[in-house]
């Protein structure tokens, strides 16, 4: 099943939430000179255009990045940044997904290697970097290719994992594939993206994760809307080798950017899933 199409969603709360840790976690990854690959399993098209018919169908980012852009909150201006290098004429008109914010931070030695299934999509983000030597893009399953990639080389950096979570299998699927995963990569930063959903599937997620042999795991959570909202009412975001200062840089920031985008009574929780 391939019905999802994140055009729809781009720049919302839960990017926001998802792409400020990541650009947290890239700008920590690359402090040091030595080159990192950065794998994605679920990669998109890498940039959506906000005024094209998916992105203006329910205006999405008007509630996430619209709001976080221009309010200047310190700890979020790395990522920030990377949106602003998308939008050189002060206007919101382009929103750069995981692996474009991915190539904003690479280095002339890193590598990324995208997973992308979606035909359509895969070939946008195969046009999207045909001129970046840095990256590799594939046209296959996100779990199965990444797998076989590791450990990459270079052998430090990390992995995002951002299913759709269109099919109820995929909270199994995550937990299977971290596992292997981190045999494979022991020493590899991973994180792993999503939904707060009234269903619950990603507390028992939650709680098999917390079940393996796996430690280390960090939890970020936001709730922006009550639990019986309907939809998706908060987003989640789970480290597994968290580089440092990701946690105090977490912590500092993450409250003004829940001001920032949530209009009623809203949660934030930084957790460690499993400590060390
Ligand atoms: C949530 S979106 C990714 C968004 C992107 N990571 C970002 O943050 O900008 C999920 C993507 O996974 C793709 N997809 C679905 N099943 C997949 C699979 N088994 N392997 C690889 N990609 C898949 C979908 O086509 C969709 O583009």
């Amino acid at each position: 099943m391939l019905s999802y199409q994140h055009g729809y969603h781009a720049g919302n709360f839960a990017d926001v939430h998802k792409h400020l840790i990541l650009s947290m976690m890239l700008q920590s990854l690359t402090r040091k000179d030595k080159p990192l690959s950065y794998l994605e399993t679920h990669s998109g098209r890498a940039m959506y255009d906000l005024s094209d018919e998916q992105a203006q169908k329910n205006q999405e980012f008007q509630s996430g990045i619209s709001k976080l852009w221009q309010a200047g909150l310190k700890g979020t201006e790395v990522y920030c940044e990377a949106v602003t290098a998308q939008n050189t004429s002060g206007e919101l008109a382009f929103y750069p997904g995981s692996p474009s914010l991915a190539q904003h931070f690479a280095r002339a030695n890193d590598k990324l290697m995208l997973m992308e299934l979606h035909p359509q999509e895969s070939q946008v983000l195969k046009r999207h970097f045909r001129q970046d030597s840095r990256v590799a893009v594939h046209q296959r399953d996100g779990y199965e290719g990444v797998l076989a990639m590791l450990p990459p080389k270079p052998n430090r950096g990390m992995v995002l994992i951002d299913p759709a979570y269109e099919d109820k299998s995929e909270y199994d699927q995550v937990v299977a594939f971290i596992k292997r995963a981190k045999q494979l990569w022991p020493n590899g930063s991973y994180a792993i993206w999503y939904p707060l959903l009234e269903a619950n599937r990603w507390k028992s997620m939650k709680h098999k994760l917390q079940r393996t042999s796996i430690r280390n795991i960090l939890c970020s959570e936001i709730e922006i809307n009550p639990a019986d909202a309907g939809g998706m009412y908060g987003s989640g975001m789970l480290m597994v080798n968290p580089p440092w200062p990701l946690e105090d840089n977490i912590r500092a920031t993450m409250p003004g950017v829940l001001s920032t985008l949530a209009e009623g009574a809203a949660v934030d929780r930084l957790e460690w899933l499993a400590p060390e």
